[in-house]
């Protein structure tokens, strides 16, 4: 055996056995492919090199040696296909692995939503109409002269427009109504009495906005006409309708007041709860909050409807809801229901 087999003898064995070693562990792709690289590799791979050696064998070596570096080439070659079958087999388990959701993380909190204040404050007066009998009833937030006006008795130049300030769309003809009073009209031309009807709804006044008005706010109507009504049960309805909006304890007082569209015509006061009547800038030192403004339908406006007003009489009224909502929660000014403060609106 010539110097130069024994020492390529002698190198195969301890190469292979690195190699296997090395291969054992190797648990990523990029570790297997510079392993790869090391024993196998096409220029200077260790077990490459040895193949350079052979043609300075003599002949009759040269075929032993070549077929026993080809064995463990073969062998390395095998071992390698199956670790990285083996590796490929793992690799969605490794991902998954690495997504795994910490099941006992405490969760997040989910808050629920809230009612606006004044949505739950249209809920709870026209709740308390329905249990009456009053249908709910909507209307057009735009409406035309005729019916935010001139037929509710107002003429084109009576001073009592001057009451309401409006947002003209179409100067004298198209504005935001001012009040939902306009579907007193449209409830009966729509319909024949027996009429129960409450319409909540957003109206549209050009005020100086203080802690009291709103140049936007809601109004909750109400209608009622029946052959047989009187201003004793218009009371009546209003105070129960009071007593079960803030409890039995509650002080109403009704004043006498004016609209064109109703005779006689009241308004409805509440004791100021925010002070509870020692004087307050929300009752404006009076001790008594204006909740609705009401009345018995003029019968002229009975007549406009087409309506027989030596048979049928009724009255209506309009409620201030965020008069109201400041009055049951307490809520000192007016203007806190639209700056959408959480701190608020939370508590609802
Ligand atoms: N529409 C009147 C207002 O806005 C309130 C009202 C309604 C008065 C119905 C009488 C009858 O002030």
């Amino acid at each position: 055996m010539t110097e130069q087999l024994e020492s390529i003898v002698e190198q195969l064995d301890p190469l292979r056995l690195r190699a296997v070693q090395q291969l054992g562990p190797i648990n990523t792709s990029s570790a297997l492919d510079e392993w790869n690289r090391r024993y196998l590799g096409r220029n200077r791979g260790e077990l490459t090199k040895l193949y350079g050696l052979i043609p300075a064998l003599p002949k009759e070596e040269r075929r032993v040696i070549g077929q026993r570096i080809n064995a463990v080439k073969n062998e390395l070659e095998l071992l390698l296909n199956e670790k990285r079958e083996a590796l490929r087999q793992r690799e969605p388990v490794q991902a998954l692995e690495q997504e795994r959701i910490d099941v006992t993380l405490p969760g997040r909190m989910q808050r629920p939503g809230y009612m606006h204040p004044v949505s739950r404050t249209i809920l709870e007066i026209t709740q308390v109409f329905q249990k009456m009998g009053f249908w709910i009833v909507q209307g057009p937030e735009v409406e035309t002269d005729y019916y935010n006006f001139r037929a509710l008795n107002f003429p084109t130049d009576h001073p009592a427009r001057d009451m309401q300030d409006s947002f003209w769309i179409v100067p004298g003809e198209i504005l935001l109504r001012t009040q939902t009073s306009p579907m007193q009209m449209r409830i009966m031309q729509n319909m024949l009495p027996p009429v129960r009807a409450v319409v909540p709804g957003r109206v549209f006044r050009e005020e100086d906005i203080d802690a009291t008005h709103e140049a936007v706010f809601h109004q909750v109507e109400g209608l009622l006409i029946d052959e047989q009504c009187t201003m004793a049960d218009l009371k009546g309805c209003l105070e129960r309708f009071a007593r079960e909006m803030f409890g039995a304890n509650i002080r109403t007082r009704f004043r006498g007041s004016y609209f064109p569209f109703t005779e006689p015509s009241a308004e409805m006061d509440v004791n100021c709860t925010v002070c509870d009547g020692a004087g307050c800038p929300t009752c404006k030192y009076t001790g008594w909050v204006e909740l609705l403004g009401a009345g018995m339908v003029d019968p002229r406006v009975l007549r406009g409807a087409g309506y027989d007003p030596g048979r049928y009489r009724g009255f209506a009224f309009g409620v201030g809801v965020e008069r109201v909502a400041m009055a049951k929660y307490v809520v000192p000014d007016v203007r806190l229901f639209s700056q959408n403060d959480l701190r608020l609106l939370r508590q609802f």
